[in-house]
């Protein structure tokens, strides 16, 4: 670990392909607002969702080790298609190499560790990127917990980039949340209950509503992916007081500062305090 920060205390990082990751970060912040947070979007090279494994697995650890080198202790990887492809070998393989005392965690256990009180069928939906509805990650960790859960997926490669591209609000944009809508409730009539799979998918809630039936839940990671780092600190009080407590927030993206400002304000509305650089890798 030579080139990683000798610090052993820091801020959080809390790490997404683009701006989705804010959508984990707001709800972090309601529930541990003394901590300190670094956000990392890698927004040059958004979208990761219909790359292949090997490319998100890459590009992934290259953030989570500069997210290390700026001194976090702990990385949130707040993008479920990084959680989906990359999170197993950088545990298993990469930590123990870069420093086995960090730690990395994803956002798909927690989410799905909640759906069980919540579907009266046992039939979910999942919405989600191409490489996350690919992995069967979510279909997996679902049968580890709650067998009789059936999981039906829907790709929906366009939606991420019209999140990116500032557009979430747009008529357009209702076009293609309803064509996929429509295809994954004809795919299985008995859910009751839709997983949010992508943390950009809650920047088209509006939209999403408009093409969901009532009495279908709509699930949105934030509050479960919150509540569960909170008590995984609780678990770990040796990572705990690792993790540096003055109420700072930093933003750092791989693309210009300018433009993540202009973006992020839509997402998070005290944007003129925010504090961000841009990195290249
Ligand atoms: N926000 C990410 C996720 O939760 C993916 C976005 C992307 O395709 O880059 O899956």
């Amino acid at each position: 670990m030579n080139s990683l920060s000798a610090n052993d205390h820091g801020p959080i990082g809390v790490f997404d392909s683009g701006y989705g990751g804010l959508t984990i970060l707001e709800h972090m912040l309601k529930v541990m607002p003394q901590n300190d947070f670094i956000y990392f979007g890698d927004n040059a090279r958004t979208p990761y969702g219909t790359r292949s494994f090997q490319v998100v697995y890459e590009y992934t650890l290259q953030c989570v080790t500069r997210l290390f080198e700026m001194g976090c202790p702990l990385v949130i990887l707040a993008c479920n298609t990084a959680s989906a492809k990359a999170l197993r070998t950088i545990q298993q393989v990469d930590l123990p190499k870069l420093d086995p005392t960090r730690r990395v965690l994803g956002i798909i256990r927690p989410t799905v560790e909640n759906i069980d009180s919540l579907t009266k069928t046992r039939h979910i939906g999942l919405l989600a990127t191409p490489g996350t509805v690919k992995s069967l990650s979510y279909p997996l960790e679902i049968g580890k917990l709650y067998p009789d859960i059936e999981v039906t997926g829907e790709a929906c490669p366009i939606w991420v980039p019209l999140v990116e591209n500032g557009l979430a609000k747009s008529a357009g944009t209702d076009f293609f949340v309803r064509q996929h809508v429509e295809s994954l409730l004809s795919k299985d009539p008995l859910i009751d209950t839709i997983i949010l799979g992508c943390t950009h998918y809650p920047l088209l809630i509006d939209s999403i509503r408009r093409f969901v039936p009532e009495g279908i839940n709509i699930i949105c990671q934030g509050q479960y992916v919150a509540a569960s780092l909170q008590q995984y600190l609780e678990r770990h009080p040796e990572m705990a007081c690792r993790c540096t407590m003055t109420g700072t927030r930093r933003f750092v993206t791989t693309e210009s500062s300018q433009t993540f400002l202009q973006q992020a304000g839509i997402f998070l509305p005290d944007n003129a305090r925010l504090d961000v650089s841009s990195i290249s890798l």
